[in-house]
């Protein structure tokens, strides 16, 4: 009989960054990736909704090619960038212990920090020792700190840095840039620096990711965007039905435990095969299955499972509902989420206004990827378990 004492390993992972066994699928993502950053074919845009597991992804490039001779793949998070001197300090930083870390040098972002932090005089003196492309970015730093320099010339400075430093040290570099949403609102000054380095820096390349269209159409995706055709766009899927079948099939048996097919379906199609919402109902069903002291999962289980995530995401459900919608966006979405599947006009009719009174809001939605279109133009709620919420009675 299994009890909770004999496992050893947890058997799902909900939140943070996964690696295998706990990542599944995305298998064509990883090998495509992986090949355009092993050989720098080109730039990508990794595009999907909140928690389908884009920093995973990026996480597992880095893993797999984490023995790749002379490639950097240094990994940024966005949200830490707020201003061009964050930039700077972010990316250089991340370069200089991607570095370190692979070739086992020690000192450099240690030097750079110095530089960043000491006082005047003695930066000014470490700079000059340090010598090569990081003597010169570390002076444009100091500049800045005199005020002698705008605080643009920093993110110059730091492109600059990453073209002489691959050169000087003869590696090639991928940055991964996740969250990268939460720089849409600089101006078109950074993503026009990004565009000639683009364009012109043969070994180095970004791997941009983030989960809002409407935030990087400006940067990608309009034709009238800077960096309009420049990168490659993946698009995230949902995990697939068997993938995930097989997936909770192996973790349960770790604990001597099993599920029907109706109740793994029925987890599938309830999470809608979103990574984060299948791990998290996967640790609260062999909860439920320790509560019935069972070790065949059911149908019954999967829907005492799922109730019980709804009412855990509460909170934080709500806290969305109502600080990222307008009234009328809510109204769209409620609708849908009844609905399930709906073209603009049967929403339009459900919430009696013309399909040009909604027709707007509902493309504003589509772009912060709430909503989605199938193939036949009808929409859905893309996270089936917040529309399953907005239904609760
Ligand atoms: N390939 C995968 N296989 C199984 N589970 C996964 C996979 N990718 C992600 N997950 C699950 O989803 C959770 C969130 O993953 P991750 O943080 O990578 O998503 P994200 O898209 O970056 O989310 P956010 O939009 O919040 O930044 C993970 O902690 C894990 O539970
Ligand atoms: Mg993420």
């Amino acid at each position: 009989m299994a009890t909770e004492e004999i496992v050893k390993e947890a058997l799902f992972k909900v939140g943070g960054l996964v690696e295998p066994p706990y990542f599944v699928g995305r298998e064509a993502e990883l090998e495509r990736l992986c090949n355009d950053a092993r050989d720098l074919t080109q730039s990508n845009l990794i595009l999907a909704p909140r928690r389908f597991g884009k920093s995973s992804l990026l996480h597992n490039i880095k893993k797999q090619l984490q023995d790749e001779e002379q490639l950097l793949i240094p990994y940024v998070n966005c949200r830490e960038i707020t201003s061009y001197a964050d930039f700077h300090r972010v990316t250089v930083a991340a370069l200089l212990s991607e570095y370190e870390s692979k070739t086992r040098v020690a000192g450099l972002l240690e030097a750079f920090r110095f530089v960043l932090k000491e006082r005047v005089l003695r930066a000014v003196q470490r700079v000059e020792e340090i010598g090569g492309s990081l003597s010169e970015v570390g002076r444009v730093y100091l500049r800045f700190r005199e005020q002698e320099v705008e605080d643009t010339e920093l993110a110059r400075a730091a492109f600059r840095f990453f073209r002489s430093f691959a050169e000087e040290k003869s590696v090639r570099v991928v940055f991964l840039l996740d969250e990268f949403q939460e720089v849409a609102g600089f101006n078109g000054f950074l993503f026009n620096l990004f565009k000639k380095e683009l364009d012109e820096v043969p070994n180095v390349r970004y791997f941009f990711s983030g989960s809002s269209m409407r935030m990087l159409s400006s940067i990608f995706l309009r034709e009238d965007a800077p960096l309009y055709l420049m990168v490659s766009r993946h698009y995230m899927e949902p995990l697939r039905e068997n993938t995930v079948a097989d997936f909770v099939r192996q973790r349960l048996a770790i604990a001597g435990l099993a599920i029907t097919n109706p109740a793994v379906q029925l987890l599938h199609a309830l999470t809608g095969g979103i990574p984060y919402y299948i791990q998290k109902l996967g640790v609260l069903v062999v909860q439920s299955a320790f509560l019935r002291s069972t070790t065949k999962i059911t149908v019954s289980q999967v829907r005492d499972g799922f109730d019980a995530m709804l009412e855990e995401l509460d909170s934080e459900f709500e806290v969305r509902w109502f600080a990222r919608f307008s009234n009328q966006q809510r109204t769209i979405v409620k609708t849908l989420a009844q609905l399930g599947e709906a073209r603009m006009k049967d929403i339009a009719a459900e919430m009696r206004v013309q399909r040009y009174d909604i027709s707007s809001a509902v493309n504003r939605l589509r772009d912060m990827m709430i909503l989605a279109t199938k193939s036949d133009g009808s929409y859905y709620v893309i996270d089936c378990v917040f529309a399953a919420w907005l239904n609760k009675p």
